[in-house]
């Protein structure tokens, strides 16, 4: 039994006192004690030894006290154990060696023993929940199909990814093959991370919202509803960012436990698209969290009488941003906790 699993009866439709809260990329590089492990190990060394992935971890657990952990990896591993070089260059993020230029070369990539390849994050993942000692669940991860072609292609970060984009529309044989080994592997990693100890797994689209609603239905949607229908053991977060316009379809037509929103969508918008059942999570402007404390605490209050305090997981819309003072993060975990009081 878990000493905290608010989040997981948020997940289960449960009533609370209070919702759950935790932080997208809580883990990550606004926290000083984190930038100190950076500066000691490169990125996938942090990623690959199960000590560093359960130190990382709680490190957010201890110092800012959400409710819930998230594994401390990254959605370009999977790319990684396909068999690509990825440098994570700092101001720049990831980069990959060779980005897929041609139909020929996607069609040439081939399925790997995922959980083979990836049995250290399966590792990091038993090491961190001995170190967690049950006070709050693990969520588990992975990026989704479309957001991982989007790096496979673009080769690295980009504001409209259009080489990817223009790689899709030109091959849509080709981009198909790709996204659906893309969807074999994750849902092979989802279940290996279930069976090794996660307690809910969440799918990052990142990038979904660079397409309009009739190209979601060709290169995401498909994909992120087979991802629900075939991981199982576990609750299931999808976070399409940008894609306010596919929450209706998201909620009716995918097996997903819940949907993470951006702070594009207003409470309101999201609710009313979705079916009763299912648990919201989100969405809190990340740049929000620069406001002076008494307004995000004020902002948080209100957030969560708009979207009710059942069926919700309070969030931010997007990952935190480096900026953010430590002050800042715990205040907006604290006014969740002292919700109502
Ligand atoms: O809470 C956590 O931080 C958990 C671990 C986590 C990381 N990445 C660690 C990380 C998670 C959940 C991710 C997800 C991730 N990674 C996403 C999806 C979520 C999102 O923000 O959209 C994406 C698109 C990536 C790819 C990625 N990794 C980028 C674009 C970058 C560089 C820019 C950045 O965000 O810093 C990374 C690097 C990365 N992944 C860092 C961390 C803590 C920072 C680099 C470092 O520490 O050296």
């Amino acid at each position: 039994m878990l000493k905290n699993d608010l989040y997981l009866r948020a997940l289960a439709g449960q009533p609370v006192q209070r919702p759950p809260v935790w932080m997208m990329r809580q883990a990550g590089r606004y926290l000083p004690s984190y930038l100190k492990l950076q500066e000691k190990y490169d990125f996938f060394t942090r990623c690959e030894t199960p000590e560093l992935v359960a130190e990382i971890t709680c490190l957010p657990i201890d110092e800012i006290g959400p409710d819930a952990a998230i594994l401390f990896s990254d959605i370009l591993v999977v790319p990684r154990a396909l068999g690509w070089h990825i440098e994570m260059k700092p101001g720049i993020g990831p980069v990959l060696d060779y980005p897929i230029e041609s139909a020929e070369q996607a069609m040439a990539v081939r399925p790997v023993d995922v959980r083979k390849a990836l049995n250290y994050v399966m590792e990091g993942i038993r090491v961190t929940n001995e170190r967690l000692d049950r006070k709050v669940p693990l969520i588990g991860f992975s990026g989704a199909p479309w957001t991982l072609l989007c790096y496979m292609i673009e080769g690295r970060g980009s504001k409209d990814f259009a080489k990817a984009k223009a790689f899709c529309f030109t091959h849509p044989d080709a981009a198909a093959y790709l996204l659906s080994l893309l969807t074999d592997a994750i849902i092979e990693y989802l279940n290996a991370q279930i069976e090794a100890g996660v307690h809910a797994v969440q799918v990052f689209d990142s990038w979904a919202g660079l397409l309009g609603p009739d190209d979601f239905d060709i290169f995401v949607m498909p994909y992120l509803k087979r991802i629900t229908e075939e991981v199982q053991g576990a609750p299931l977060i999808l976070f399409a960012k940008g894609s306010w316009y596919a929450l209706k379809q998201l909620s009716g037509q995918t097996r997903a436990t819940a949907l993470s929103v951006d702070w594009a969508v207003s409470p309101e918008f999201a609710r009313q698209a979705v079916r009763h059942e299912i648990t919201l999570q989100g969405n809190y402007d990340p740049s929000r969290l620069l406001s002076p404390v008494p307004v995000i605490e004020k902002q948080v209050k209100r957030m969560i009488d708009r979207f009710g305090k059942d069926r919700y997981i309070v969030n931010l819309g997007h990952g935190i941003l480096p900026n953010i003072p430590v002050n800042h993060a715990k205040a907006f975990v604290n006014a969740v906790k002292t919700y109502g009081q």
